[in-house]
């Protein structure tokens, strides 16, 4: 069986207020009814799949065990301090090598949506015949603005042993704004999704490869850890020795092993409110109300309740957030800004 391993490790700044560093963004249903982290669990699960590993936060362990819970015999992997993915990700190929390290792991993000379950599969299954022949598989997204958040893919020939499966030419992880829009135009490029497919012995390799450090701190980390529970906790020492940097880095944009398995898979990181808003069924107006709202006249809105009777009245293409403790309000299009405000709070105190 593929051995789902779930990240939730990100903290969704730009989704404030609802989003708090004790309770970021994949603990909250934003795109079902079900919060981010469930959905994706299930996303993962029958009869292919193993019970998902995740690696998250210490401090986040009961909120990860409290949506685990339906999912019987999952394990939860406990980092003292995030050090971004790479090390997350060495940590959990080193737990699954133990056991097999011919398991075939599919990383997942915490906070995606997936809208197109059939097809992700059918993406999933081709994926994993690359990765048992060694490569280190990702999924590629049709791109549809010059975002400069993604790593971008440029694909090369089809793999003969993998049918559907492409070589990956060059990898480039969050280019600038002017390579992104000239990638964009000419329409040669993939977008990264963030999950990737590949065996416990084959990230291991290309960690060793690519980036030792990460992956000496990651095997110190696992050999010190403590079990209880059904939380495995690295040991804080040695993790905290790992560089922080991520996977795409650390080993996407160096090795010789990228594949990409092209997929339309109604794919979306829910980045922004933005980007929450254009993944979610509209209304007539093309607005998306959550919670107490009452709206006249306005168009093309995101307005969330967390509680509190909220009125809009003749605001275009706005987000307005409303929780127990903080309100926000913006254009749709400043989306991006709230990392920013977020920023000024924390300087602030
Ligand atoms: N456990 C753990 N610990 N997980 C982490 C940590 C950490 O320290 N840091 C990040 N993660 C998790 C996040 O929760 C998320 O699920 C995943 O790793 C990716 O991290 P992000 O910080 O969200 O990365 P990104 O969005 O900037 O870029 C990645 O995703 C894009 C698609 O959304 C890259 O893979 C890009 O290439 C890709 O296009
Ligand atoms: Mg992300």
């Amino acid at each position: 069986p593929i051995l789902p391993v779930i990240l939730s490790g990100g903290s969704g700044t730009r989704l404030w207020p609802l989003s708090r560093e004790g309770y970021p963004k994949q603990f909250w249903p934003l795109v079902s009814d079900r919060p981010m982290l469930a959905e994706t669990a299930a996303r993962a699960q029958g009869p292919g799949f193993a019970p998902p590993l995740v690696v998250c936060n210490e401090a986040h362990r009961f909120l990860v065990a409290e949506q685990l819970r339906p999912f019987a015999g999952s394990r939860i992997l406990l980092e003292p301090k995030p050090r971004n993915s790479a090390p997350a990700i060495a940590a959990a190929a080193v737990v699954a090598a133990e056991e097999d390290p011919a398991t075939v792991l599919w990383l997942l993000a915490a906070d995606h949506a997936v809208a197109d379950l059939p097809a992700l599969h059918a993406a999933l299954a081709r994926a994993a015949v690359a990765a048992r022949a060694g490569r280190i598989v990702t999924f590629g997204m049709t791109p549809t603005a010059p975002e400069t958040g993604y790593g971008y893919i440029e694909a090369g020939a089809e793999l003969p042993e993998a049918p559907g499966v492409r070589a990956v030419a060059r990898f480039v992880e969050k280019p600038d704004a002017a390579t992104a829009a000239r990638w964009l135009a000419g329409g040669r490029h993939l977008w990264n999704s963030g999950m990737f497919v590949a065996t416990a012995a084959t990230l291991l390799g290309e960690l060793e490869r690519h980036a030792p450090e990460v992956l000496a701190a990651a095997r110190r980390a696992v050999a010190g850890a403590k079990r209880d529970l059904g939380f495995v906790r690295l040991d804080a020492a040695a993790f905290e020795a790992a560089p922080s940097i991520s996977i795409d880095y650390a080993v996407m944009e160096k090795t010789a092993r990228a594949a990409v398995v092209p997929a339309s898979l109604g794919w979306s990181d829910i980045g922004s409110w933005a980007a929450l808003w254009e993944a979610r069924a509209k209304d007539a107006a093309g607005n998306v109300v959550e919670g107490p709202v009452a709206l006249l006249d306005s168009s093309g809105c995101y307005v969330r309740s967390e509680g509190i009777l909220t009125g809009v009245v003749g605001l275009q293409d706005a987000v307005v957030v409303v929780t127990d403790d903080a309100v926000l309000v913006m254009p749709r299009e400043r989306a991006q800004d709230v990392k920013a405000l977020v920023e000024r709070l924390r300087a602030a105190g």
